[in-house]
């Protein structure tokens, strides 16, 4: 460390130790309720989403069967003797006797190219012979569960098959159906199997197609559904919705994230191939590694917002790929402009239109409400410049057809250095989309940054942001920062109108994670929200509809240490606050908002006064997120260790004093009478 960093660091922590000294005064906020605080703007707690960590194939969307069209590994892979499918195994038993393998020659059309042949050489009513699939980390079987099984399926051999849910060993059948004899032309069958009541819940097990039959079968679309949302076909799980029902989030970004640019053009989220029925959809590389369905498609996403009163953010792909491809010709541009204007016409057109007319043949005949529209992701990357040609050119046709949509722009920010490489498009963005992912010091020292942000510019959409601590899902460190981050948003919701946490999603199995630090977790069994999640709860639901001004007095702080990228750039140690506030207001219950979070390792008392009530109940309620250990989290293992707890709070007053526990986060309910 060079002399004079040591001589500031010690400076720094003297001055610390005199504050924290000085600081014995009790900390105090005064809520201004004899002034209007400005409106909270209604789509300010939103979701973000795209395919990755698989959040829909392996988590959201229900579909259980893995590598369903025998895509993946779809070629054999350099130095494979035996080109296996992912995902998909030989079942013989007894003498039984045969092989599978990948055929290209008996496509089911021109989507689903590729089957997968069974060849049963010997097999008896003793000894089956079939295909399993091992499902995304297993098949969840539960009890008292019907499951709805489906696939395309032709043979030279008029005999029927069985369809199981067993062990993985094959030992234990949970349950079972039978098709009807498989014809010499391509079929879909349907199938029901339903679970025992005394099942015990276990994902260690396999889906089975087996014959008794010696024959020739071929297979595709093999599909296993078990109950879903609202009991919706191509549906979700159920289990993760109602965990982002109670967050009651009002819009959903989608689809990306670097999912809507894709790797390359032909990677790209091409909506058009995400529509129709599943047969026409061929799926698609995600530059997450992985190939996606696209089960969840553009309809789907909406249909998802609709179940939970969101609104759809569409992002549509706007020319840029992450690979750095990008067309700014605007010739070349244009049928990609079109595309998006086709796509917006899919969304909200009604019946009379081109597109409103498919959307409603997909099943849905009701325009779904949109408002917001995002030109591209992360277009600071795209070095060449070329974001504002294109956002001009795909906003002004945007707004020529739909000219109350609101156009966000992903470049012209002023805190988040991506967006800030950039200046604000000529076009006129009404948004701009800046993103974050720090650590938890990070994110509580940029409780602030949006006090003293131009207030003539456009409005922020904080699109993509997260304390990034702990993995699979974040810790409570993480759940802290987010915490004081968001006390800023909602103190700046006059600018910020909207924010959504990213990623949502990550399936915890190994391999599962793309991308560490995620609000939601699960398994094929089981879901669990991140301490983090949980902050995002309980400041939603607690929200009310106007600011209420604030000021507050002897904070306790703490020092901010400079980390290795800022030493090298010469940033010093900074004394930042330790203790983070924002109050809201129902105007119509008259109930007050306080949000405190306690980064401390110390309880914290706080005088708290409210100027210009009449009337405060004395009784009012606590919620409140706390760990003992700030690395402490949820799991699977332990899904709750970490969740709000709601006490009775008496002695509330105008002006009264209340305790906040070490490291912790509380909302504070008063209710008030004008
Ligand atoms: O949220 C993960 C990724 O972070 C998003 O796909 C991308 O937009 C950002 O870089």
């Amino acid at each position: 460390m060079k002399l004079r960093n040591f001589f500031v660091l010690v400076l720094s922590g003297l001055l610390l130790l005199n504050m924290e000294s000085s600081a014995q005064a009790i900390p105090s906020i005064t809520l201004k309720l004899d002034q209007k605080g400005h409106a909270i703007p209604s789509k300010l707690y939103g979701l973000m989403t795209e395919e990755i960590n698989y959040s829909y194939d392996g988590g959201l969307y229900a579909e259980l069967i893995r590598n369903r069209t025998f895509q993946d590994n779809a070629r054999p892979r350099q130095g494979e003797n035996i080109h296996q499918p992912d995902h998909w195994s030989l079942v013989q038993d007894g003498d039984a006797k045969g092989s599978i393998l990948l055929d290209r020659r008996n496509a089911v059309n021109n989507v689903l190219t590729t089957c997968l042949q069974l060849d049963a050489l010997n097999a008896s009513s003793s000894s089956r012979i079939g295909i399993a699939n091992d499902g995304y980390w297993g098949i969840p079987v539960c009890p008292n569960t019907t499951y709805t099984a489906s696939f395309y399926a032709k043979s030279n051999k008029s005999a029927p098959l069985t369809v199981s849910i067993e062990s993985v060993d094959g030992k234990m059948v949970y349950a079972k159906a039978l098709s009807p004899a498989i014809g010499e032309g391509w079929t879909q069958y349907k199938l029901t199997l339903t679970t025992a009541a005394n099942v015990q819940p276990t994902a260690n097990t396999r889906f089975v197609i087996s014959t008794n039959e010696p024959g020739q079968y071929w297979f595709n679309l093999v599909s296993l559904f078990p109950p879903t949302y609202n009991n919706t076909p191509n549906g979700n799980r159920h289990d993760i919705m109602k965990l982002l029902a109670d967050m009651k989030p009002s819009f959903l970004r989608f689809p990306g994230g670097n999912y809507l640019e894709g790797d390359y053009f032909n990677s790209r989220f091409d909506w058009k191939k995400t529509i129709g029925k599943l047969d026409q959809r061929p799926g698609h590389p995600s530059p997450w590694g992985y190939r996606s369905t696209d089960g969840m498609g553009l309809l789907e996403f909406l249909m998802w917002c609709e179940d939970l009163k969101m609104e759809p953010l569409l992002a549509v792909f706007a020319g840029y790929t992450l690979k750095g491809d990008y067309l700014d010709d605007p010739k070349l541009l244009q049928p990609f402009v079109d595309e998006a204007l086709e796509e917006i016409e899919y969304v909200m057109g009604d019946k009379s239109t081109k597109w409103g007319a498919i959307r409603a043949r997909d099943g849905h005949p009701a325009p779904f409400p949109l408002s917001y529209i995002e030109i591209g992701n992360e277009d600071g990357f795209d070095n060449s410049g070329s974001y504002e040609k294109r956002f001009n050119q795909f906003a002004a046709a945007i707004r020529v057809k739909y000219p109350n949509l609101k156009i966000i722009s992903t470049v012209g920010g002023k805190n988040d250095w991506l967006s800030g490489r950039f200046s604000i498009p000529k076009g006129g963005p009404d948004l701009i989309d800046e993103h974050f992912y720090r650590n938890s010091i990070e994110m509580q020292e940029m409780a602030t940054i949006y006090d003293k942000y131009d207030r003539n510019g456009p409005k922020i959409f904080v699109g993509e942001w997260a304390t990034r601590e702990g993995f699979p899902t974040t810790n409570f460190n993480s759940a802290i920062g987010d915490a004081a981050f968001l006390t800023g948003l909602e103190r700046n919701s006059d600018l910020v109108v909207m924010h959504c946490y990213a990623p949502l999603f990550v399936n915890v199995n190994p391999g599962g994670m793309q991308w560490k630090s995620d609000l939601i977790g699960y398994d094929a069994l089981t879901s669990y929200g991140s301490p983090a999640y949980y902050v995002q709860k309980m400041f939603s639901n607690n929200l009310g509809n106007q600011v209420v001004n604030i000021e507050t007095k002897d904070i306790p702080t703490q020092l901010k240490k400079p980390n290795t990228r800022d030493s090298i750039a010469g940033v010093q140690p900074k004394v930042i606050p330790a203790m983070f506030f924002s109050v809201t207001k129902d105007t119509n219950t008259g109930i007050i908002y306080i949000k405190v979070v306690n980064s401390t390792s110390k309880v914290q008392d706080v005088k708290i006064t409210l100027d210009g009530v009449v009337n405060v109940a004395a009784k009012g309620t606590a919620i409140t997120l706390r760990a003992t250990n700030v690395e402490d989290t949820n799991t699977i293992a332990e899904p709750e260790k970490i969740v709000p707890i709601t006490t009775y709070v008496n002695k509330l007053s105008k002006r009264c004093q209340q305790s906040f526990p070490a490291y912790s986060i509380t909302v504070l309910q008063i209710q008030t009478k004008k």
